[in-house]
């Protein structure tokens, strides 16, 4: 299903703002009218439960939560692992610090420390160099926070052992960890490894429904019994206690069953993408940067800021986003096929050539 839409006469459209825009397939939508439907506040909509425990069995954990959106999903895995006053750390680029309206300060009352990572990816050392001792100046620390594939890095992807060693060293800190896995998938996938593989050595995870794996709504909070029993009590008092939510789950539950492989299309497409991009005089793009479904590029040396530039492309029909004031990100996802790619590398040249010549 090509992104292709024809509005008025021959105006086509390719939307590579964000994986977030792809829309519910035929099937996710027939499930939505057959699913067996309960008050998931009582515990009672039996697709809710089968979506939380395929969910947590997936993750390799004993539990999980349906939630609204990422965002509620990560506030909740903080919140819920930590007192008001704690110090939390997180990478300076993280999605949670960046995105979220700082509602893990704002609702959840914590203070952030900021590590910087290689490609949004940080060392036991790194972290060393953050940490403080104990001492009464000082908010107590008691979570760490990872992204994988971390978002505005460009989608790059943490290892298994990059995980393990924050992992092993925050355990004999004492410290939780949390891991924002909005596109954990894409990790595991990009790696060809089972994704338990990235969620073991962490306490709590979140991951996203709604974004390369094209259910309309929803996020899942994983963890322990414990954590997970704080976080529905925690999760009601945001508002976020749905009600006949299987309408959500039931597409969901296809998400994960069905749609996790195709991935590797997406990321096929994205390499596509930057090694076209790359070849264009005036982009400059870091392919070794582009490990799964995002592309980032910068567009300094066309003599344009990334506003205008995001401008001009989507007034000749392709969609994107300034990722800051000189570099672009572009984003592959469902229902973008390869031809979507090749027509979208046409247009960045023609518009790049037109900035390059004067008027
Ligand atoms: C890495 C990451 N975390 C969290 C979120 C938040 O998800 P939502 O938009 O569902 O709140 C996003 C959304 O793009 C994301 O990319």
């Amino acid at each position: 299903m090509p992104s292709v839409r024809r509005v008025g006469e021959v105006v086509r459209i390719v939307d590579l703002r964000s994986d977030t825009v792809t829309l519910p397939t035929e099937e996710m939508l027939e499930s939505i009218k057959t699913a067996k439907l309960g008050d998931d506040v009582y515990g009672e909509d039996s697709t809710v439960n089968r979506l939380e425990e395929l969910s947590a069995k997936k993750m390799g954990k004993e539990a999980a939560l349906l939630t609204t959106s990422g965002t509620q999903a990560n506030l909740l895995g903080v919140m819920s692992q930590t007192n008001r006053g704690d110090e939390i750390i997180l990478e300076n680029d993280a999605h949670l610090y960046y995105y979220e309206v700082g509602a893990f300060s704002a609702l959840g009352g914590l203070v952030p420390r900021m590590v910087t990572g290689k490609r949004g990816v940080f060392t036991p050392d790194d972290l060393r160099r953050v940490l403080r001792p104990s001492n009464i100046h000082f908010p107590p620390t008691s979570l760490v926070c990872i992204e994988n594939t971390h978002n505005r890095a460009g989608g790059t992807i943490w290892t298994p052992s990059q995980t393990k060693a924050i992992f092993d060293f925050a355990k004999n800190m004492n410290l939780k960890v949390h891991l924002d896995g909005a596109r954990i998938f894409n990790a595991a996938i990009a790696q060809n490894i089972d994704v338990r593989e990235l969620t073991r050595y962490v306490d709590t995870l979140m991951f996203s429904l709604s974004k390369g794996l094209s259910a309309p709504i929803g996020s899942l909070l994983v963890g322990d019994h414990e954590v997970i029993d704080h976080a529905r009590r925690n999760r009601k008092m945001l508002g976020g206690g749905m009600r006949q939510a299987g309408i959500i789950a039931a597409p969901g539950i296809i998400a994960i069953e069905k749609m996790v492989d195709r991935l590797r299309d997406d990321h096929s497409n994205a390499r596509i993408l930057a090694q076209g991009l790359s070849k264009i005089q005036g982009i400059t793009l870091d392919i070794s940067a582009v490990q799964t479904n995002i592309v980032i590029y910068d567009v300094t040396s066309l003599g344009v800021n990334a506003d205008s530039w995001v401008t001009k492309l989507t007034e000749s029909g392709v969609k994107s986003g300034a990722h800051d004031s000189t570099r672009v990100r572009m984003v592959t996802h469902r229902g973008i096929e390869k031809e979507d790619i090749e027509y979208a590398l046409q247009v960045v040249e023609k518009v790049a050539n037109q900035l390059r010549k004067p008027s």
